[in-house]
């Protein structure tokens, strides 16, 4: 059985994302396109239904933004948010204009049709008012022909149309963001009801999927190779490689000194678990102690973005040493690479560089090895339902992001292996404690950071003078934004009091209240 899939149309949308995801959350398999996909692009996908999203721009532009005129008829139920129902407005004979007031934030949505017929069911379920996001400054002036009025909000009189019969339907609020309660109906109505769709794209099959799709792609032999961060993306790329192509799967873990506490250990004991419910074979994963080479490279060295740049360097030497020694066979290098990624990559514009990311972008093309990228269109939640679909213990696939560096980037100032030693056991005490109080799993992530200044102390009737730790946790959906978290009281003192008794050199704890902007998540 084939899944039945969505077409999103990208406008530019700074909420792109989430109602592709909002549509998979449906259980309906979404991809996004240019907003001007050709139709044999479209056509060769073969969606049954398509969503033309928002957009920064304006349809009042001297040459706006627009779809291709084939859509129009191209045979499936549409959808149109935000600007897409502006955009479907003007293509059709309708009129669009600056709105009198614009609106920003929540408003009402009061319908002013029954719904059943004249909506074809968009609005089942509805209340006759209801609280949504808005945010626009044009609107719909005039509906074009064919079109009826479904309903209106405080500052728009056009909140939402529809031609039943040619199966076109927008709304001038945004459905996907959570601020609009009743956003996960109107998808289910759409998608559902009025497209009729199958909702397939469940954890299981997707996982099947990607197994099945791996193995098809990577028939012809060879081993591959896997680069393990200890993260969750590769440790999933793994387990479905691993179901896939067996032992002809190559997983090298590069050990630079700046991993977690026992990382090398939870990742092969979490490979245990996916083993048991699996194929009861481990996959092989060699660990290389790189961490001479590491803390050699970076020695002396306090400038952020050299600490990145020299990481990434030694991470793709110390790779293909390893490969070009003990891996003659490989032929694939694979990737934990995810959609977000891919959707943002595609995007014009790109937002400025804040953080020179570690990745091993530039090793496929010097080791000349075919990229294998099995995860690249699942978001990060569908990436951690799969690892456990495939039996990744719970808590290792709802870990909190790390970066590539490492606790690099949250020692200030000259990496050592003595500061990384302290900074790992204070990070060790902090997430054991955030565990053990049960907060863990209700924060997106936690990190302690050490500061590269001292601060004069008393241990043991002793004056000491060391070097400080800061905590952090926070909250955050897409990583772009954070808000810190207010952590139980009882909680931070234990972390407070365990990190000054058990991490040697470490008379200070503080904890850091900023969210982001304008800090980062992470210190460097
Ligand atoms: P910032 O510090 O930019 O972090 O607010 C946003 C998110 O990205 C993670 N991060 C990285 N992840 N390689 C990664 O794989 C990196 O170089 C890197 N730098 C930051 C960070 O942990 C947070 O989740």
């Amino acid at each position: 059985m084939l899944d039945d899939k969505v077409a999103v149309l990208d406008f530019g949308s700074q909420y792109t994302q989430l109602i592709v995801r909002r549509v998979r959350e449906v259980g309906v398999y979404c991809e996004v396109f240019g907003h001007d996909v050709s139709e044999d692009v479209l056509r060769g996908f073969g969606p049954k239904s398509i969503i033309l999203t928002g957009s920064p721009r304006s349809t009042m532009e001297e040459s706006p933004l627009k779809p291709g005129e084939f859509i129009w008829s191209f045979g499936v139920p549409i959808l149109g948010v935000c600007y897409g129902m502006q955009v479907m407005a003007m293509c059709l004979g309708g009129r669009t204009g600056k709105s009198e007031k614009s609106e920003f934030g929540y408003s009402e949505l009061s319908l002013d049709v029954e719904t059943g017929q004249a909506d074809g069911g968009l609005f089942k379920d509805f209340p006759v008012t209801s609280r949504v996001w808005m945010s626009h400054g044009d609107e719909v002036s005039q509906l074009p022909a064919g079109f009826s009025k479904l309903a209106h909000s405080q500052n728009c009189c056009y909140g939402a149309m529809a031609n039943v019969e040619r199966q076109l339907f927008a709304v001038q609020h945004h459905p996907e963001v959570t601020e609009t309660a009743t956003g996960g109906v109107l998808f289910e109505n759409f998608l559902l009801g009025i497209c009729g769709l199958r909702a397939t794209w469940t954890p299981a099959r997707i996982s099947q999927q990607m197994i099945d799709k791996a193995a098809e792609e990577l028939k012809e032999g060879g081993d591959v190779l896997l680069g393990l961060s200890g993260g969750v993306d590769s440790s999933v790329v793994a387990v479905i490689l691993h179901r896939a192509i067996g032992p002809r799967l190559k997983c090298v873990m590069i050990d630079h000194g700046l991993m977690r506490s026992d990382e090398s250990k939870n990742v092969v004991e979490a490979f245990r678990a996916a083993s048991e419910a699996g194929s009861g074979m481990l996959p092989e994963v060699h660990v290389v102690d790189a961490r001479e080479q590491f803390f050699s490279a970076l020695k002396g060295v306090t400038d952020p973005e050299a600490k990145r740049r020299i990481i990434g360097r030694e991470f793709v030497e110390a790779f293909d040493r390893e490969v070009v020694t003990k891996y003659p066979n490989v032929k694939y290098l694979a990737q934990g690479t995810i959609y977000p990624d891919v959707i943002e990559s595609a995007k014009v514009g790109n937002a400025a560089l804040i953080k020179t990311h570690h990745n091993v972008g530039g090793l496929p093309e010097k080791m000349k090895l075919k990229l294998v990228e099995p995860i690249r269109m699942l978001f990060k939640d569908e990436v951690r339902r799969v690892g456990e679909i495939l039996g990744l213990p719970h808590d290792f696939v709802w870990r909190h992001p790390f970066p590539g560096p490492g606790l690099a980037v949250r020692i200030l100032g000259e990496v050592t292996p003595e500061r990384a030693d302290k900074l790992r056991k204070a990070d060790d005490i902090f997430i054991k404690e955030l565990f053990r109080a049960g907060c863990y799993h209700n924060i997106s992530q936690a990190l302690a950071a050490l500061i590269p200044s001292k601060a004069v102390g008393v241990k043991g009737d002793e004056r000491v003078y060391e070097e400080m730790i800061s905590l952090r946790a926070i909250h955050t959906t897409d990583f772009m934004t954070a808000t810190v978290v207010d952590l139980p009281h009882q909680l931070l003192v234990n972390v407070v009091r365990r990190i000054t008794n058990e991490v040697p050199g470490i008379s200070r704890v503080l904890y850091d209240y900023t969210d982001k902007p304008p800090a980062t998540i992470e210190y460097e």
